[in-house]
């Protein structure tokens, strides 16, 4: 199976613990992208009364458009499941997300939900976090000096960019420092470091946060739980 296959089989396992009446958090990527197609495919067959909430506009239009009634997040007072996909997680399920430059939007909705599962293909499961390089956004103003900092901390911070050639964009309209760091070796310290930075709206890592995880092996959906 190609990657793509495994990331539909983690979804496709992960819609058997929505249940009805939920509010539920949906996440961002092309793994979301086969849940949000088993969600509707569950609410039209089922009946079920699922209430979305979404973290980017990507997936809020596909939710609306298979017929899935969204809500925004400040509308709700509690969201009881997300689901997401994400980049890393290592064997302590600490996980780095932020490829899809959606992670500020993401960690508000998995941080307000009380359970959060990650759909993920074997391919992302880590002994050690930071071979995919850790998303930061960041704002305009002072970009420049939060990069200055970050580089002589030794994280090699590279600006995210599109085919051509611009500065990425976040849904907020800030900027997308990816830090290049190998191997994150305490990432609790990291995270304590980057959160003190001013000019740095959020970072990639997400840790103590995930409950469950559905990977998509050759033999089938595994569930591990944290
Ligand atoms: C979006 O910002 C990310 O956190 C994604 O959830 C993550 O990159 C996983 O994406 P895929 O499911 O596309 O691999």
């Amino acid at each position: 199976m190609d990657q793509s296959a495994l990331k539909k089989v983690a979804a496709e396992r992960a819609v058997d613990f929505v249940e009805d009446g939920m509010t539920l958090g949906l996440g961002t990527g092309s793994t979301v992208f086969f849940l949000v197609e088993a969600i509707a495919r569950r609410v039209r067959e089922e009946h079920l009364h699922i209430t979305g909430v979404s973290t980017s506009s990507r997936t809020e239009t596909q939710a609306k458009e298979l017929g899935i009634p969204m809500i925004g997040i400040d509308d709700t007072d509690h969201i009881d499941l997300t689901i997401d996909g994400a980049d890393e997680i290592d064997r302590h399920f600490q996980g780095i997300k932020g490829g899809g430059a959606a992670h500020t939007l993401e960690k508000m909705v998995a941080t307000t939900s009380a359970q959060n599962i990650w759909i993920v293909d074997s391919s992302k499961l880590v002994d050690t976090l930071g071979a995919f390089p850790l998303p930061t956004e960041v704002i305009p103003f002072g970009h420049t000096q939060v990069e200055r900092r970050l580089a002589a901390e030794g994280l090699n911070p590279v600006w995210r960019r599109n085919d051509a050639g611009e500065l990425v964009t976040t849904h907020n309209g800030n900027y997308v420092l990816d830090l290049h760091v190998g191997k994150i070796a305490h990432p609790h310290l990291l995270a304590q470091f980057l959160d003190a930075q001013t000019g740095i709206l959020e970072h990639g890592l997400f840790l103590d946060i995930v409950n469950k995880v559905v990977v998509g092996t050759e033999s089938g959906a595994e569930v591990l739980n944290a």
